[in-house]
């Protein structure tokens, strides 16, 4: 039922119990990503950071997201001196794969930290809530991964529910 029926499997997931929901990632094995995709897609948002523009924040964020069909895109954030119309990282690396067409994600990783940081960077940068709902859009809770880096080789895997939980996406539309 989880595989050929994704978002009806979601409902039942958001409102099971927590020992169910546990059972369920056990067996679905949503906590592990390949290791290979893992670490390139770390390197890809390593990569991004670099051409960051943050002339206000001085704060540069790099992600990279791969497709169902193994494309990635990186991204980095772009601000803008009336700040609102600032774009993350994440949703840079989304909107351009989205342009060429994508519609299906397995994961994006992302980095940051200081301008004058690099690798290893001193924290995890987490998405924020504007593109943890724009990954909802496009990407399923269970099955979508968040790598946290601050290296290639220092970083956390969370799935879009873990750190988007009981969330409004599409299907609450329909
Ligand atoms: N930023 C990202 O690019 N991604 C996030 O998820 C967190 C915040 C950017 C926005 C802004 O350019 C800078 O980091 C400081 O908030």
């Amino acid at each position: 039922m989880y595989v050929n029926y994704p978002i009806l499997s979601f409902f039942i997931f958001q409102t099971s119990s927590r020992k169910r929901k546990m059972e369920i990632i056990k067996k679905f094995k949503l906590g592990k990503l390949k290791l290979d995709y893992t670490k390139l897609l770390i390197e890809k948002a390593i990569l991004a950071r670099k051409n960051a523009y943050v002339p206000y924040s001085k704060f540069k964020v790099g992600a990279a997201i791969i497709t169902n069909n193994n494309k990635i895109y990186g991204g980095f954030n772009i601000e803008c001196s009336s700040y609102s119309p600032t774009n993350c990282a994440e949703r840079t690396a989304l909107f351009r794969a989205v342009y060429d067409g994508h519609r299906n994600f397995k994961a994006i990783a992302v980095v940051g930290g200081k301008e004058s940081e690099s690798c290893p960077l001193f924290s995890y940068t987490p998405p924020c809530g504007v593109c943890r709902q724009m990954l909802r859009e496009f990407c399923h809770p269970l099955y979508f991964k968040i790598i946290l880096a601050k290296s290639v080789d220092d970083f956390k895997i969370f799935t879009l529910d873990e750190l988007f939980p009981l969330s409004f996406g599409p299907e609450n539309l329909k």
